[in-house]
């Protein structure tokens, strides 16, 4: 009988970084491949993995908002504001750089992308660990990111790094992304946690990337994409349309006789579910994958993101 993979201790998981090796951990968005934020051979490594470019920037991942010090300077106020509000979670804060962090995290860029993950077993790893973790989603570029340890295991096979299992992810897609160093700030990525919310801490918020805004790969057109062909397709053009080499991913419910997976029709839901559901729909091996069209809603933002740039990234 094969054995199923344990998952290591926290502090063989600590030892496995102090070595320069890389770890896989769980955070409430997706599961991030990590490394020692301050070891530059350790954080290249990262990139080799990924078969990311070199000058895309990562995310460093710590305990909590009084360690921003050692890593950013100019912070504003506001980022202090937003920590103790929405940390640990789904907010990624964007500062100007310590000089003191390695260039292999940043890309050479001069600002640093920063966040503490709601996750009790990597928030004990970071505790013990004592230092900064560079992560970014743990999946090969371009493709879907994981949301469960046996994501990363396929993703990677036998070139996956020890893994912290953590189970499945809560939110399910990526932080949202907002860029503190200049102003007004600005969204680069949409997330979880909205505009609106952001807004009361951060008069004059603007969304979507300017042409000046630094390099960040989940904004590129095609990403977190399956190998498989997807289309947008409405409910009335599903139910009239028997192309029979599709599978579908429904809202709420699946039409009879159809083959593939419905997510339910709430966004918060709709996004917890929606990678595990690209992996699966792929695995299918079918000539087109149909996503049925989700609502144009400011609550779908985040998901309607991730679902244009997976269509795009397609095939
Ligand atoms: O939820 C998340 O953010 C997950 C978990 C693991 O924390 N991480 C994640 O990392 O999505 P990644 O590398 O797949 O996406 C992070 C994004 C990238 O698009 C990167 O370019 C951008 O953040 N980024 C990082 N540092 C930046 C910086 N200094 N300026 C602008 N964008 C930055
Ligand atoms: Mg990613």
């Amino acid at each position: 009988m094969p054995t199923l993979p344990v998952s290591p201790s926290i502090s063989d998981a600590v030892a496995e970084l102090r070595r320069g090796r890389l770890l896989a951990i769980p955070t409430e968005t997706v599961y991030g491949l990590a490394a020692d934020a301050k070891n530059p051979a350790a954080v290249r490594r990262i990139f080799e993995l990924k078969g990311r470019p070199s000058d895309h920037p990562l995310i460093v991942h710590i305990a909590d908002a009084a360690q921003l010090p050692e890593w950013a300077i100019d912070i504003p106020e506001a980022a202090y504001r937003l920590a103790e509000t929405f940390w640990p979670g789904p907010l990624t804060l964007i500062l100007n750089k310590h000089p003191e962090v390695p260039d292999a995290v940043t890309g050479g860029q001069d600002t640093i992308g920063l966040r503490c993950p709601d996750n009790a077993l990597t928030l004990q790893l970071l505790r013990e660990f004592n230092g900064g973790l560079a992560a970014p989603s743990a999946n090969r570029f371009g493709r879907i990111s994981p949301t469960t340890a046996d994501h990363v295991r396929a993703e990677f096979g036998e070139d996956a790094p020890m893994i912290l299992d953590g189970g499945a992810c809560r939110v399910g897609i990526e932080s949202t992304i907002v860029d503190l160093s200049r102003t007004p700030a600005r969204i680069l990525r949409e997330g979880h946690i909205r505009r609106d919310q952001l807004l009361p801490f951060l008069p004059g918020l603007l969304a979507g990337t300017g042409a000046e805004s630094p390099r960040v790969s989940g904004s590129l057109q095609a990403h977190y994409a399956p190998q498989t062909p997807m289309r947008l397709r409405s409910r009335h053009e599903i139910e009239n349309d028997s192309e029979t080499d599709s599978v579908l991913l429904a809202l709420d419910s699946l039409p009879h006789g159809r083959l593939g997976l419905a997510l339910p029709s709430r966004a918060n839901e709709y996004a917890q579910g929606l990678y595990a559901a690209l992996r699966t729909l792929d695995a299918m091996a079918a000539g087109c994958i149909w996503l049925e069209r989700t609502p144009e809603d400011p609550d779908w933002l985040a998901v309607n993101d991730r679902i244009r740039r997976a269509v795009a990234g397609s095939g």
